[in-house]
This record gives structure tokens, C-alpha cells and sequence, in this order.
């Protein structure tokens, strides 16, 4: 069992982000730092059974991006240099760590040349390192559908939050006021509020008759923009406390998941191409079900629902799902076979060894071994080859399947 835990703050060190009040009061600007919130999530991912387990930090891939020189010529959300592609913008072309090594990939050598006109040498970049950058790049972008506040307001109405939650007054017994309401710093911690508090919130909807109102993650994110942004909440801080201890895995079976979604593998599957908040939202939609299936009602501690949530989210976002078949295609019509699967053409066999192939060690090598490449391509008279995101992950697959056996 191998698991790679994103983890760290992209914006501070330390324990818990606070966010000064007036930079939450608008939500352009709280945006920004609720990515920087979710990056701080940890993530963990399996990416292949074998292989060892290292932690990608966005924390560190921030501090790497400028000890790189990375940042002397690309920027990130504006950050940096810019005679380079803007890297934050990554994140919006279906990000997956094959995506990234694709685009590398493809734009090396054009990056190789900029580097010898400008006479800046990029630092080393190992599997370890590019993770990290990913992290990155990953945490810059809230990959998620901004929330907004006159959508919020309607949907507490239309979703019957406010026939039971006053905004500042309790207005029924033993329904907090939203200004009482403890976790409005981000779609999970809401998420998680709610669902700690559901057997009470599903009883009293039994008592008045209600059908239990049902979210979606736009919902979700535009009740929090709402809510966040009301005179009487305005004046909390955001703190996000970043949980040491349990992680995903003990989680999904303390919290009973294992019970009926059996194991985290099959949920992770069903759970393919959705967001974080999407998850947060499917936890909140299936309280009930738990609890008419008689479930003993679970309580999440702070940050362990977005550790949970997290883990699961990552898993199907890491697993490798490239087709191994295609990758076999693509390794001989993108000519990698014939110098890697020639013995006279001096380039390091990539199948039937040990070796373990993922995005991240895909730019790895591309930056370690790419410029050598690049020389012996020219030398053979083989043009640079293009490679989609598919290819990537195609690729990945089928040089891990081909070395499989031998690990
Ligand atoms: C000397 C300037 C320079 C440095 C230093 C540099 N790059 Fe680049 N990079 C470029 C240029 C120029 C391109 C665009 C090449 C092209 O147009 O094909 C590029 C392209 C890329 C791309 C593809 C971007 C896209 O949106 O298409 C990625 C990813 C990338 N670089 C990552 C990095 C990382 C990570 C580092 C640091 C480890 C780095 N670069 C350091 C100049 C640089
Ligand atoms: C039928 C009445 C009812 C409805 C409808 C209802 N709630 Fe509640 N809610 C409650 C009760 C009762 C509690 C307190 C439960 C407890 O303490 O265990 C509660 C607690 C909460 C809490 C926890 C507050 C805290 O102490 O931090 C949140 C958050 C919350 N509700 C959000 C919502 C949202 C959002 C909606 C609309 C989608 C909603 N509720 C709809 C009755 C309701
Ligand atoms: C009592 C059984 C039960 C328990 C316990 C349970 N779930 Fe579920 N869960 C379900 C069912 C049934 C569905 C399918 C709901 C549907 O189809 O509408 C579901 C759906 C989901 C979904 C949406 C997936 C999809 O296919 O759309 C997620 C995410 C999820 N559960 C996560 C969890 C997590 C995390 C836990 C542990 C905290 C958990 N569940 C505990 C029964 C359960
Ligand atoms: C013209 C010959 C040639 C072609 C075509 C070629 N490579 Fe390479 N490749 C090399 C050489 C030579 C090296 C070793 C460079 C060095 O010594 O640093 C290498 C190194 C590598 C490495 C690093 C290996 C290691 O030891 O970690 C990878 C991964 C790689 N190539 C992948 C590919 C892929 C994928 C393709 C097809 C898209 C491809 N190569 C096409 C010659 C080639």
C-alpha cells in the first residue's frame, strides 16, 4: 500500500491559515485564498501499488518554483516572470499530473533554447520535486465554480434553511442562528458542520414535515458566499487547522464508509471527474440514507472530513487510468522504441526493468535525461514527438504494465 500525501499551506507555514477579515469580504478575494485552503488539504493517492510513498507539498512547490528559476521566466496567477507561459492556467485544461508532463513534454525544447539565450540554469528536478510543483500549480487554481451571494440568498429560502435557521435570532429551540454557525471557511468545513449536526437537523425536519433539502455543489458554494458575507458573520476569521494524526485511509473505515461502499477503491471509481465541493454536497445529500439504513450516526473531528473527502477525491485524480494497449501504439509511432527498445541505439531500456512510471517521474526524466535526448533525436534525424495528455497516460500505463512483472 504506497500513498503520496499533498499536504502543506501554499501560503503559510505553520498550523492554521487566518485570513484577515477584510480580505474574506468580497468573494473575488476570498477565492483565492479558499484554493489556498484546499491545497492545504491533505491528499493522499495511490499511485502505483510498488511504489515507495513521498509527500508532494504545494508549500515546498512554491518555494522550489523560485529556487528553480522557474520563476524567472514563468509566473503563476501573475506571480513571477513572464516571458513564459503563464503556469497557474494549467489547472484549467483538465489538470491531471499526466496533462502537465505532456505539456512539458511538448514545450521542452522551445523552453531548452529560451534557457541557453537567456543563460539561466533551472535547478534539478526529481519525481520528488516535480510532485511538489504540481502540488503547485494545483493549489493556485480553485478548480471549482465560483459561488455567488444573490444565488445563496435565494437558495437558503428555496432550500428551506431559513424556514428553520434565523440569520442572527434563533427562531425556533435548539436551531442555531447562521451567525452561531461555527464552520463558514470552506465547502467541506460547512459540509462537515452539517453533517455532524444531521440527526438533529433530520429529526426536526421529520417533526415539520419536510423533505430533507437536498444540495448541489453550486449550492453549496454559493450558500457559503452568502452566508460568509452577512454583516453578523463578516467578522470571523477563517482558520483552517491542518489535522496530524488519522489519515484518509484509517478514516474511510472509523467512519463506517467501508460498510456499505466496501472498499475505497470501488468508491473512487464511481466518484470519477467530480470536485471536492461535489463530494462534500453527495455527503450531505446521503445523511439520510445512512441513517434509514440504521447506520450509527458518526461525528467528523475538525479537518477530518476534508482529510477523508481528500483522500478519496485523490485517488481516483491520481490512479492511472491510461490504456495500456494505446500507450504500446503510441511508444512505437512517437518512435521511442526504436531507441529504446534497440539495443545498438544507446538509450536506457524503459520496459522489462523495475523502473515506476508516473507523471511526475515522467518530468523527471524528461528534465534530466530530455536535453541528451533531444541531441541524440537530432543526431537520428527523429523530430521532438508531440504527445496529448492521453498519449501521457497511455504511455505511463503501458511502461508500468511492461515492467510489472519484474518488480
Ligand atoms: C529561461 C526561461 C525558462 C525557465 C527558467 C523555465 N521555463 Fe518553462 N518554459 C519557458 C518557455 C519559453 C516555455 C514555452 C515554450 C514553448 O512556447 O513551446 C516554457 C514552457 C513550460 C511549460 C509548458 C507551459 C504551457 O502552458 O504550455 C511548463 C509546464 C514549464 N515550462 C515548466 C517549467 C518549470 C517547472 C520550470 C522550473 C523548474 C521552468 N519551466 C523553467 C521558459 C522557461
Ligand atoms: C427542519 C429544520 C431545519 C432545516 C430545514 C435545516 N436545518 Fe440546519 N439545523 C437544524 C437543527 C435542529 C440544528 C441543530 C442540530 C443539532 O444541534 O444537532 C441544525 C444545525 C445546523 C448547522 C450546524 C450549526 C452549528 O452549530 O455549527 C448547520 C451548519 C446547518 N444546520 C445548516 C443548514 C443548512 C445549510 C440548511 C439548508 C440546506 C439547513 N441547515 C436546514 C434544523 C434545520
Ligand atoms: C448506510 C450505508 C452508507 C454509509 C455508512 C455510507 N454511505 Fe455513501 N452512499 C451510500 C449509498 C446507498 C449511496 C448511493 C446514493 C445514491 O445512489 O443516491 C452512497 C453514495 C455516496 C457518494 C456518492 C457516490 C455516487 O456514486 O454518486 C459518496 C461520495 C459517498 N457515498 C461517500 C461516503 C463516505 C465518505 C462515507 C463514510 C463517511 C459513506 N459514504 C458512508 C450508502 C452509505
Ligand atoms: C533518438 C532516440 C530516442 C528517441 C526517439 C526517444 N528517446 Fe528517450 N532517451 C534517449 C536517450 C539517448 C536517453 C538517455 C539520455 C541521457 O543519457 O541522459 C533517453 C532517455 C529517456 C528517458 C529517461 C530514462 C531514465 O533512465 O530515466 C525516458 C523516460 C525517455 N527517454 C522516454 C522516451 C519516450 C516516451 C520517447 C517517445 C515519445 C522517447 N524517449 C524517444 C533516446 C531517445
Amino acid at each position: 500500500m504506497s500513498g503520496i500525501i499533498w499536504g502543506g499551506l501554499a501560503t503559510c507555514s505553520g498550523l492554521s491559515i487566518r485570513l484577515a477579515p477584510a480580505s474574506v469580504s468580497r468573494y473575488t478575494s476570498l477565492s483565492h485564498p479558499l484554493m489556498v485552503l484546499l491545497a492545504a488539504v491533505f491528499l493522499a493517492f495511490t499511485a502505483h501499488a510498488q511504489s515507495p510513498p513521498f509527500q508532494a507539498d504545494s508549500n515546498r512547490g512554491a518555494r522550489l518554483f523560485g529556487e528553480l528559476s522557474c520563476a524567472k521566466c514563468h509566473n503563476v496567477n501573475g506571480r513571477g516572470g513572464n516571458t513564459a507561459p503563464d503556469l497557474g492556467r494549467l489547472a484549467d485544461r483538465n489538470f491531471t499530473p499526466a496533462s502537465i508532463a505532456a505539456t512539458m513534454w511538448n514545450h521542452a525544447p522551445a523552453m531548452w533554447s529560451a534557457m541557453s539565450a537567456r543563460g539561466v540554469h533551472a535547478g534539478d528536478v526529481d519525481e520528488q520535486v516535480a510532485a511538489d510543483l504540481f502540488a503547485y500549480f494545483y493549489s493556485m487554481r480553485y478548480f471549482e465554480k465560483p459561488g455567488d451571494a444573490a444565488r445563496g440568498k435565494r437558495a437558503f429560502t428555496d432550500r428551506g434553511c431559513a424556514g428553520c435557521h434565523g440569520l442572527t435570532q434563533e427562531i425556533h429551540p435548539g436551531m442555531p442562528p447562521v451567525s452561531r454557525w461555527e464552520n463558514l471557511n470552506h465547502p467541506v468545513a460547512l459540509a462537515q458542520a452539517m453533517w455532524n449536526h444531521s440527526p438533529g437537523m433530520l429529526a426536526a425536519t421529520g417533526s415539520k414535515r419536510l423533505a430533507w433539502p437536498e444540495l448541489s455543489a453550486q449550492d453549496l458554494s454559493d450558500l457559503l458566499v452568502y452566508l460568509r458575507n452577512l454583516p453578523s458573520t463578516r467578522s470571523q476569521a477563517a482558520v483552517f487547522d491542518v489535522t496530524a494524526g488519522e489519515n484518509g485511509v484509517a478514516l474511510y473505515s472509523s467512519k463506517g464508509c467501508a460498510g456499505c461502499h466496501q472498499s475505497a477503491t470501488a468508491l473512487a471509481n464511481r466518484i470519477k471527474g467530480r470536485t471536492l465541493t461535489e463530494l462534500a454536497a453527495e455527503m450531505w445529500d446521503h445523511a439520510p440514507k445512512i441513517a434509514a439504513a440504521g447506520a450509527a450516526p458518526v461525528q467528523f473531528q475538525p479537518g477530518e472530513m476534508r482529510e477523508l473527502l481528500s483522500y478519496l477525491w485523490a485517488r481516483q485524480f491520481f490512479e492511472d487510468s491510461g490504456d495500456a494497449a494505446r500507450g504500446r501504439r503510441v511508444f512505437v509511432s512517437k518512435h521511442c522504441a526504436d531507441c529504446h527498445q534497440n539495443a545498438s541505439a544507446a538509450a536506457p531500456k524503459l520496459t522489462g526493468g523495475s523502473q515506476t512510471f508516473s507523471g511526475p517521474s515522467m518530468v523527471a526524466a524528461l528534465w534530466r535525461h530530455g536535453p541528451a535526448m533531444l541531441t541524440s533525436m537530432r543526431g537520428s534525424g527523429v523530430p521532438w514527438p508531440r504527445l496529448s495528455a492521453d498519449d501521457m497516460s497511455a504511455l505511463i500505463a503501458y511502461l508500468n504494465i511492461s515492467n510489472k512483472e519484474k518488480r
